[in-house]
């Protein structure tokens, strides 16, 4: 089966640089918040521009809670988000003890819709968090002026868009401090969990490294209540050898994503919006297709890897169901999620795979239309 992703092409793709990293450490007898974790840091943040700060953590979501948290928000907080995402965005916010919103998608980006956000406005609004899913930039310039003109936060979910850029900007670089997840199936990904916040204020950063250990001082008192929330230093050596190739492994992507784009573009499906002032990290490759069901088996039962990502919004799954504010008015979220199907998608996915995943697609109209 080609599979939709492939951690450990990645892994054989960087293998002699990953595996001294690994043994940097492992000589080094310090393994928890050390001298890679710092190094890390620094060189997540200047990838940013030379302003930055970054903090690393055990986690994507606990990068979001650890946001805003360390924004003084809390119980009774509202926070406009898209119900187009992963759990782990909703789950973040509410581990913060925070309430979210939920806001409709814009059909072309996928992201949370500007003109939504400002129809789910109240008095308990505190931050609009985007989300940019699959890789595609959220429209941050519009959801900024709306953040403004409210006296509200913003908080960047950047967990799927490490490296992607709007007119030469990186996201993450947009709000004053963003949340990153670097599991390994993300295009910075570790061989574990980890998360890592930018921001720009270095008492914030200091602030977050307090939070993410027992709230403790340099001499280990703890000055606030806290949290264990520590980046191990295998993870973090082995994202620095990541980080320097990320940029190189996001082209790839994107070559990959214009080939399927232009393969398919007599197919009555929605292709991925490809903007050219806008770098799409291509996270995931995800078309919108009504007979998708079909298409998916179809591929399927041709070894490739074609999947749901995600099957449920989260609104629709179980434990959010009805109790999400926004619930009952998401129509261009619940649209995508009756026709989303997502292709292989990975920078060392091989010229021949690509060519043999378009021609399936190809064999599926000719075959049943
Ligand atoms: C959009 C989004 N936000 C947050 C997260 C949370 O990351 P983690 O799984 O590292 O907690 C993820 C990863 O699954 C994600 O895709």
């Amino acid at each position: 089966m080609i599979p939709f992703g492939d951690p450990s092409a990645s892994y054989q793709g960087h293998k002699s640089e990953i595996d001294q990293a690994i043994k940097r450490v492992l000589d080094s007898g310090w393994y928890v918040l050390g001298t890679e974790v710092d190094a890390f840091e620094k060189e997540f943040a200047s990838f940013h521009g030379k302003d930055y700060h970054a903090v690393g953590v055990a986690n994507g979501t606990d990068a979001i809670s650890l946001c805003l948290r360390g924004l003084g928000l809390g119980i009774g907080d509202d926070i406009i988000t898209p119900s187009h995402t992963a759990v782990a965005t909703v789950a973040g916010i509410e581990q913060a003890g925070c309430t979210p919103v939920f806001a409709d998608i814009d059909p072309n980006t996928r992201c949370i819709a500007p003109k939504s956000i400002e129809e789910r406005l109240g008095t308990n609004t505190r931050a609009i968090m985007p989300v940019h899913i699959y890789g595609q930039p959220a429209e941050m310039h519009r959801i900024l002026e709306i953040a403004n003109g409210h006296n509200l936060q913003v908080i960047e979910d950047c967990s799927q868009a490490h490296g992607a850029e709007i007119k030469g900007q990186k996201v993450g670089t947009f709000a004053d401090i963003s949340a990153f997840s670097c599991y390994p199936t993300k295009n910075l990904g570790g061989t574990g969990d980890g998360g890592i916040i930018l921001c720009q204020s270095k008492e914030f950063a200091e602030m977050i490294k307090s939070l993410r250990q027992y709230g403790w001082n340099e001499e280990r008192e703890s000055i606030i209540p806290g949290f264990n929330s520590r980046l191990d230093e295998l993870q973090a050596a082995i994202l620095r050898v990541k980080l320097q190739h990320l940029a190189d492994d996001n082209a790839k992507r994107r070559v990959i994503a214009l080939r399927y784009n232009e393969a398919f573009k007599g197919f009555p499906i929605t292709l991925p919006a490809i903007s050219e002032t806008e770098l799409h990290a291509m996270h995931l490759y995800v078309i919108e297709f009504d007979r998708r069901n079909e298409l998916m088996k179809y591929l399927r039962s041709h070894q490739i890897g074609a999947s749901l990502h995600y099957p449920l919004a989260v609104h629709q799954h179980a434990a959010y169901a009805k109790r999400i504010r926004g619930w009952e008015n998401l129509p261009v979220t619940e649209e995508f999620y009756q026709r989303n199907l997502t292709l292989p998608m990975y920078p060392e996915l091989s010229n021949d795979a690509v060519e043999h995943i378009i021609s399936m697609v190809q064999n599926w109209f000719r075959e049943k239309n």
